[in-house]
């Protein structure tokens, strides 16, 4: 992967930074469905961290654990220090951590405008509101050019980029987005992504990107964990995941070629060998 060597440096660069985010055992439930079973994440200051597992493997439930949509059954979510779990999910906002949710959810009827300034309702201060609105419009000038469209009416990339610019708006230290590549082509997911980067390097916004798309969130982020049915199965920087067997077999494109060559119940077995 061409990007590679670029993860490598941007995680020398800050070698001892400060744990922003911690999550530990964390369990939650739906009713009797066991959807998170006893997950630890870390996120550093300064760091992109992905969590990439297919559908199902609770991806959006730890995010929205992290962001007091739903509260756990068991274990902590710890932001820089002090405990977030059990709190209002405006709570959570105003402490810093702001969720890019599942599917975007703009706004239909607010203007493109309108939908940025409903991000603001999280910030300590009014001041330099319109500072921050001229600098999301310069990350999305596509937003500046629809400014005073109806959200309903952009483009799915488009309706990315707002929910992104929203989330901005609440000057956040952490982002949590929930699988921005959803439903987008693989330009527009490169376009996301390479945005994602700039905002975590030019504000040092601190980013928990959640993925199904493996190849670009590994070559994204600094470090990666990797979840299926609700448990992490591996962990560790994403230039380490990217040369795992089981990673570049199952997530980086090599599933289809190896369930041609040996069937679904080998791949079964494989799928169990995590190391
Ligand atoms: N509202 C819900 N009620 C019951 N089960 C749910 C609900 N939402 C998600 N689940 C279940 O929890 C598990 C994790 O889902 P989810 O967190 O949405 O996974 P992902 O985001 O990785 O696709 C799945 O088994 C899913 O069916
Ligand atoms: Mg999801």
């Amino acid at each position: 992967m061409s990007t590679a060597p670029n993860i490598t440096q941007q995680a020398n660069v800050h070698p001892a930074a400060a744990t922003v985010l911690s999550v530990k055992n964390l369990e939650t439930w739906y009713g009797p469905v066991n959807a998170i079973k006893g997950v630890n994440i870390d996120v550093r200051e300064g760091h992109i961290v992905t969590v990439l597992g297919a559908n199902g493997a609770g991806k959006t439930t730890l995010l929205n654990t992290i962001a007091g949509v739903i509260d756990p059954f068991k274990g902590s979510v710890e932001f820089r220090g002090k405990a977030i779990h059990g709190l209002d999910p405006d709570a959570v906002a105003r402490a810093g951590v702001v969720l890019v949710p599942e599917g975007r959810q703009v706004f239909p009827f607010l203007s493109v405008r309108e939908n940025l300034m409903m991000g603001t309702f999280a910030r300590a201060s009014r001041d330099a509101v319109d500072a921050d609105l001229q600098r999301v419009f310069g990350w999305f000038p596509r937003l500046l050019e629809r400014e005073n469209q109806h959200g309903g009416l952009l483009s799915g990339g488009e309706q990315q980029m707002l929910a992104i610019g929203r989330a901005l708006m609440a000057r956040p230290r952490l982002l949590l987005l929930d699988e921005p590549s959803l439903g987008l082509s693989p330009l527009l997911t490169r376009e996301i992504f390479s945005i994602v980067k700039r905002i975590n390097t030019e504000l040092r916004t601190s980013i928990l990107v959640v993925e199904q798309n493996a190849a670009i969130a590994l070559s994204t982020a600094d470090d990666g964990y990797i979840m299926e049915l609700g448990r992490v199965v591996a962990a560790g920087s994403c230039t380490e995941l990217m040369a795992k067997d089981d990673v570049k077999e199952f997530y980086l494109g090599g599933a289809a070629r190896h369930l041609r060559s040996d069937g679904p119940q080998q791949r079964w077995k494989r799928r169990k060998t995590w190391r």
